[in-house]
C-alpha cells in the first residue's frame, strides 16, 4: 500500500470516473470481498482511509491530471475559482487571495489536503477531506455537495495537484 494514497484520486477506466481512495476501498470491498459498502463518514471507512494513507506518510503527493483525468481536473479547478453561497465567495478567495490573513480567530492556510483525514479538535475526532469541504462551504453560506460526490472528488484532484510535492502527513491534527 506504500505510495498508493499519494497518487489518488485516479481515473478508473471500468467506471470511466474519477475515484478517490475512499471510493477505491469501497469498490474493493464490493467487487472482491462481497462486503457491504461503508458509509462515507463512518469510523470504519475513516479508519481504513487513515490506515492506508499512513502507509504513504513522508512520500510526496503526485497525481496525474493529464489524459483521461484532465476533464475532471478542469472541473475541479473551475469549482475552486467559482463563487458560491450567499457571500458569493470562492475557495480561492480565502485560500489564495487571503491566505496568511486572519479569519475569525484562525489564520487562513492555502487549504492543502496532504494531512487528511485530519483530527480536528472542533470535531473531537478525525474527519474526511470532504467533511472539511462541507464545513468551508457553510462558511460562505452555500449548500454543501454530499461527501463522496463527483463534484467533491474533482475538487480533491485539483487540490492534490496544487499541493503536488508536499509530503503525505495523514493523520494531521488541526483546530
Ligand atoms: C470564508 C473563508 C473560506 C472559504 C471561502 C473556504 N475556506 Fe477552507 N478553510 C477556511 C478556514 C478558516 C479553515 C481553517 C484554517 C485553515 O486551515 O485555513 C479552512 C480550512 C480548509 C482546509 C484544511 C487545511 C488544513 O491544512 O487542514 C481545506 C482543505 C480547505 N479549507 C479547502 C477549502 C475549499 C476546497 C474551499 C472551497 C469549496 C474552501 N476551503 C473555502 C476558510 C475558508
Amino acid at each position: 500500500m506504500k505510495g498508493v494514497a499519494a497518487r489518488y484520486p485516479v481515473y478508473d477506466a471500468p467506471s470511466k470516473k474519477l475515484i478517490n481512495l475512499e471510493g477505491r476501498i469501497n469498490e474493493c470491498r464490493r467487487k472482491f470481498m462481497k462486503a457491504p459498502v461503508l458509509g462515507y463518514e463512518t469510523d470504519e471507512l475513516l479508519g481504513l482511509s487513515i490506515y492506508v494513507r499512513a502507509q504513504s506518510r513522508g512520500l510526496p503527493v503526485k497525481v496525474r491530471v493529464d489524459g483521461p483525468a484532465k476533464p475532471f481536473f478542469e472541473k475541479g479547478r473551475a469549482f475552486f475559482y467559482g463563487r458560491r453561497g450567499q457571500l458569493s465567495m470562492s475557495c480561492a478567495h480565502c485560500h489564495e487571495k487571503y491566505a496568511g490573513k486572519r479569519y475569525r480567530s484562525m489564520t487562513l492556510s492555502q487549504g492543502q489536503t496532504n494531512g487528511f483525514p485530519s483530527h480536528r479538535l472542533t470535531w473531537r475526532k478525525p474527519g474526511s477531506l470532504h467533511r472539511r469541504f462541507q464545513t468551508c462551504s457553510r462558511l460562505v453560506r452555500s449548500e454543501p455537495f454530499p461527501a463522496g460526490s463527483d463534484e467533491l472528488i474533482d475538487l480533491e484532484l485539483y487540490l492534490a495537484w496544487r499541493g503536488q510535492g508536499l509530503l503525505v502527513e495523514t493523520p494531521s491534527v488541526r483546530r
